[in-house]
């Protein structure tokens, strides 16, 4: 399966997206991700060798491609519309992660304006929601009265994603009481994907 994570908008959580949903389709097959940002951010995080898949940049992708069940694409924020039309058509999913910050939610709505026409498989992820507000839920239901298809499951906001990158880890394996959650929310994306 190719799924391609993307975004209008900077800083809503396409990296720990990648990073994390492609450590947990590693659990049952060959699983690479290809790091399609100039800031090659999911390099950097697999410097040390602690992610439990292989990164590849994209020029550095194509002789290995083929070695992979399941391929997961990070790309950089704001692509132009053609870079989001050949992503989107050369992948089984496109994954939009999206904070519930309204802005966010705006850039989503062009997003999927851009998406729609073309007739691919996407869907919107609510990450960086933080528990002590309604923000989450708001901007839930904007998403669903706009009738997108959107992942049950949402992201947290915790600590732990924040710091897991620095120490080259899934936040699984970040020393945090509750590092665990956060897994668990990407395992439960990862079980919405596969089903
Ligand atoms: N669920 C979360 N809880 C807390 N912090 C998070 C969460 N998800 C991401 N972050 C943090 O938010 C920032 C942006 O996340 P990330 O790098 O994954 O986004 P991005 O969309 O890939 O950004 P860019 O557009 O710069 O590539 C990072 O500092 C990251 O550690
Ligand atoms: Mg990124």
């Amino acid at each position: 399966m190719i799924i391609a994570i993307t975004a209008l908008k900077g800083g809503v959580g396409k990296t720990t997206t990648a990073v994390h949903l492609a450590a947990y389709l590693q659990l049952s097959a060959p699983t690479l991700l290809i790091d399609a940002d100039k800031n090659r951010s999911a390099l950097v995080w697999s410097r040390e060798d602690k992610l439990p898949f292989y990164v590849a940049s994209q020029a550095g992708s194509p002789g290995l491609i083929k070695k992979f069940t399941h391929i997961v694409i990070d790309t950089q924020a704001r692509p132009e519309a053609e870079e989001l039309e050949d992503l989107a058509q050369g992948s089984d999913l496109v994954i939009l992660p999206t904070t519930p910050n309204a802005l966010d939610i705006d850039s989503t709505l062009k997003a999927v304006e851009l998406l729609e026409p073309l007739k691919i498989n996407y869907k919107v992820l609510l990450t960086r929601v933080d528990a002590r507000t309604t923000n989450g839920r708001d901007a839930r239901k904007v998403l669903e009265e706009a009738k997108l298809p959107l992942f049950k499951t949402e992201i947290p906001l915790l600590v732990a994603f924040q710091r897991a990158p620095s120490r080259g880890v899934i936040v699984k394996d970040y020393p945090d009481p509750r590092a665990g959650i956060g897994w668990s929310r990407y395992r439960s994306v990862g079980k919405e994907i596969m089903v």
